[in-house]
């Protein structure tokens, strides 16, 4: 990963990811507590605040969580600095979970299980908006990462309402606008509502 000084320069006045002002709109999900997972530097969280969301905006490096809580100042988000990986997520507590560019940055087996808690912690009607590398990125032969094929990665989003699976190929600027070969794989998905019992 690119250094946390050069990170914190670049991103700290970064504006919120596409996907996430792409599709938060088309949700229609009005308040209710947002989870940010790797948050960096807040611009997610912040955003999310801004459209009247409560947000948990969880990141493990002190010099990114001092950032955000500088940008969130005033607003509905609550900075906490911690391994996300040992966050406790209550079950079906948030309306909607974020990652932007940070499940890549832990290992296979413990992104499976933080993606299956995450789910778990995702209300019914509740959507996700996350990130995760395919195995043609340049960093593949980073073993503190972990890389998923399409094939797999969708297929933990089964009994999901899928509203988009992307697929991006290319080399394109990183936070610190150096290019790499990126092969980023996204999902938007929401949790279907449960189905009324018989009567
Ligand atoms: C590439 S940055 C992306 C930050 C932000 N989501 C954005 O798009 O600007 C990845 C972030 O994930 C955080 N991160 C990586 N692994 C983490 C973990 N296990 N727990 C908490 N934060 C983690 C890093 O500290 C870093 O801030």
């Amino acid at each position: 990963m690119e250094g946390a000084v050069d990170f914190l320069a670049k991103t700290r006045q970064k504006p919120p990811a596409r996907m996430l002002t792409d599709w938060f709109p088309r949700l229609d999900i009005h308040g209710g507590v947002a989870l940010d997972l790797g948050c960096g530097a807040g611009a997610e969280a912040e955003y999310l605040a801004k459209q009247g969301m409560m947000v948990d905006a969880i990141d493990k490096s002190a010099t990114v969580v001092k950032a955000a809580k500088e940008r969130c100042q005033g607003l509905t988000v609550d900075v906490i600095q911690g391994d996300f990986l040992e966050f406790e997520l209550r079950p079906d507590y948030y309306t909607l979970a974020v990652a932007i560019n940070s499940l890549p940055f832990v290992m296979k087996e413990d992104c499976v299980a933080l993606l299956k808690s995450v789910q778990a912690a995702v209300r019914p009607g509740g959507a996700v908006i996350l990130g995760v590398f395919g195995p043609e990125h340049a960093w593949a032969s980073r073993e503190d990462m972990s890389f998923w094929t399409l094939d797999e990665f969708r297929a933990l989003w089964s009994g999901w309402d899928v509203l988009a699976m992307n697929e991006f190929k290319g080399v394109s600027p990183l936070a610190s606008g150096s290019e790499v070969f990126q092969h980023r794989i996204q999902v938007i998905a929401k949790k279907t509502l449960l189905e009324a019992g018989p009567s």
